[in-house]
């Protein structure tokens, strides 16, 4: 069986863009008649908490000396990232809001990039202790940003994930969103047909 962690941000939840093209990629990914099980992680209907300095102590402090408050905070992040490494794969709806991730998004990384849990420090930089495992990113932009400076999404999520030790990131666009039909329809029909390629 093959476990795929899904991921999703959109503030307009299944009707988003990115979340449709990811619900495209996963039911292509079904249809190819693998057994396929997956482990659902909605991050706007189900938001992971920002990171506070009550949360990062209980990251930090021992496990046998947290308080029980600390215990939840610790064992929900645990969670995370055992969905992290029970998937075999790994799927990612990413809407691009203010020139960066949503900060749902970035509430779940904060909560899975822990030191001494799936990176460590060493003295040549940090370590990745994640098993390194195939991700497909769904990013959707309203404005055209892929391959220019201003691409605050791609370098960040590939350089977040690659620090946890995944590095095989594969970005699909769709790009122009908010720029009419004429731009906005044939992205999504491009990147439809790449998704159906890779998933095929
Ligand atoms: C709050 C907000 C901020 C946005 N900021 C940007 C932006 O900085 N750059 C951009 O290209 N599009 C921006 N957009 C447009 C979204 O990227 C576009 O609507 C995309 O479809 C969002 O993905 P989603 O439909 O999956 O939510 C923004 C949209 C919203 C709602």
């Amino acid at each position: 069986m093959t476990q795929i962690l899904y991921i999703s941000s959109s503030l307009s939840g299944s009707a988003g863009q990115s979340t449709q093209l990811a619900d495209r990629y996963i039911a292509k990914r079904q249809d190819r008649g693998d057994d396929v099980a997956i482990i659902r992680r909605d991050l706007h209907a189900d938001p992971v908490p920002h990171l506070d300095g009550e949360r990062f102590a209980a990251f930090t402090t021992p496990a046998a000396e947290r308080s029980e408050a600390q215990r939840e905070v610790a064992a929900f992040s645990d969670q995370l990232i055992d969905e992290l490494r029970r998937a075999d794969e790994i799927v990612i709806a990413l809407p691009m809001y203010n020139m960066g991730v949503p900060s749902t998004f970035k509430a779940w990384i904060d909560h899975v990039a822990r030191a001494g849990e799936t990176f460590r420090y060493t003295a040549n930089g940090p370590q990745g202790l994640l098993e390194d495992k195939a991700v497909t990113v769904l990013a959707a932009r309203g404005g055209m940003y892929a391959g220019t400076p201003q691409d605050s999404q791609t370098q960040y999520v590939k350089d977040i994930l690659g620090l946890m030790g995944l590095t095989q990131v594969d970005f699909i666009y769709a790009e122009g969103l908010n720029m009419g039909d004429e731009q906005a329809q044939p992205a999504i029909h491009d990147a439809q047909q790449q998704i159906d390629r890779r998933a095929a």
